[in-house]
């Protein structure tokens, strides 16, 4: 018998796998986040006492689709999500057959991330519990970006030096992902109605803690609809707090690619590109009453700042300039 770890990988096909999977997790991405914030009534009239209605989930669950305005996009998600769980797990044992040439790190990892979506999804659909939404959310966007990462990999690049910025730029991006998606799970969109100031503002600093407790509970009225309060405003400014922070970081990074690493100046320039872009659209959300698709668009632009930044840091040796 041929030992297979010996044998050339077909790497096409791999690579192929690769990207249907990575547009199917995009597709997974889109229709969650719409399904989610367009089920909780976002961008509905009268903005915003129409928001936030978090009752109908809360009874169903297993694999039965609730009769809502979305369920052919729920169905959608359903359908897709299956396929791509078997494109993983394909991807997953490929990997495992030729890892003489494919590390099988990343496609263990996604076909995690796939098992840990799938349980999510159906044993807890409750949306009164943040920690529950926060998983769904952050488990979509790191799923595409471990895909994301693969298909980097696969494309073989050699290792270069890059100046110590970037890494911070990737801590930051990374707690501002979280942070967006902490402020949806907790569906915070209308609780700083303008940029710089927000409806609830009392005992700021008592609440802090309170907020980012991750074991909270949403604090619902007879109708289930959420009761705004103060960790509201908390969870939702420091949202933009941290983006500006991320802005920040960026242009000394821009500035210092441009100064000390040229070789890194395109990837760094479409970093800059797409999170002035998600910058923008994030305050325009907040001035046009928070619509349901740019909003949706907002998260699949974080997924694609992700993207970006994983283009840049990958293969790249820190240095201490
Ligand atoms: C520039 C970097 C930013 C990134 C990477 C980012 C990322 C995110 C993410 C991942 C979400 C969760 C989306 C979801 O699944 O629903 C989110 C939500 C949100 N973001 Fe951002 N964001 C950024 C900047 C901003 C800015 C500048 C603002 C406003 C000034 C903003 C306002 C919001 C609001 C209002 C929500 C939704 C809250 C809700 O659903 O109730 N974001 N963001």
């Amino acid at each position: 018998m041929p030992n297979p770890t010996a044998t050339e990988y077909p790497k096409k096909v791999f690579m192929l796998l690769n990207c249907s999977a990575l547009l199917m997790s995009l597709l997974i991405v889109f229709l969650s986040t719409h399904i989610r914030l367009g089920e909780a009534g976002l961008g509905c009239q009268p903005w915003p006492e129409c928001y936030a209605q978090l009752s109908f989930a809360d009874g169903i669950k297993g694999l039965q689709i609730p009769e809502t305005a979305f369920k052919t996009f729920r169905a959608m998600h359903r359908h897709v999500a299956s396929i791509l769980g078997l494109n993983i797990l394909i991807i997953m044992l490929m990997s495992i057959r030729y890892r003489k040439q494919i590390s099988p790190r990343l496609p263990v990892l996604m076909f995690l991330v796939v098992l840990f979506l799938s349980i999510l999804g159906i044993a807890t659909p409750t949306r009164s519990l943040p920690l529950v939404t926060l998983g769904n959310i952050l488990g979509g966007i790191v799923l595409a970006g471990l895909i994301w990462r693969q298909i980097i990999r696969i494309r073989e690049r050699t290792e270069v030096s890059g100046p110590r910025i970037l890494l911070l730029l990737s801590i930051t991006l990374t707690l501002q992902l979280i942070s967006g998606a902490w402020a949806s799970a907790n569906y915070t969109g209308s609780a700083c109605p303008q940029i710089f100031s927000c409806t609830y503002t009392e005992n700021i600093s008592a609440n802090i803690v309170k907020s980012f407790n991750v074991f909270r509970h949403l604090n619902l009225d007879e109708q289930s609809y959420l009761v705004l309060d103060v960790s509201s405003s908390i969870v939702q400014l420091s949202h933009r707090v941290i983006a500006v922070i991320l802005l920040l970081i960026i242009l000394v990074g821009l500035w210092t690619v441009k100064a000390r690493h040229p070789e890194l100046l395109k990837p760094m320039y479409i970093v800059t590109g797409v999170f002035i872009a998600e910058f923008a659209l994030g305050v325009f959300n907040v001035l046009a009453d928070m619509p349901l698709w740019t909003n949706t668009l907002h998260n699949l632009l974080a997924v694609g700042l992700l993207f970006a930044t994983i283009n840049l840091t990958t293969q790249i040796h820190f240095n201490k300039k």
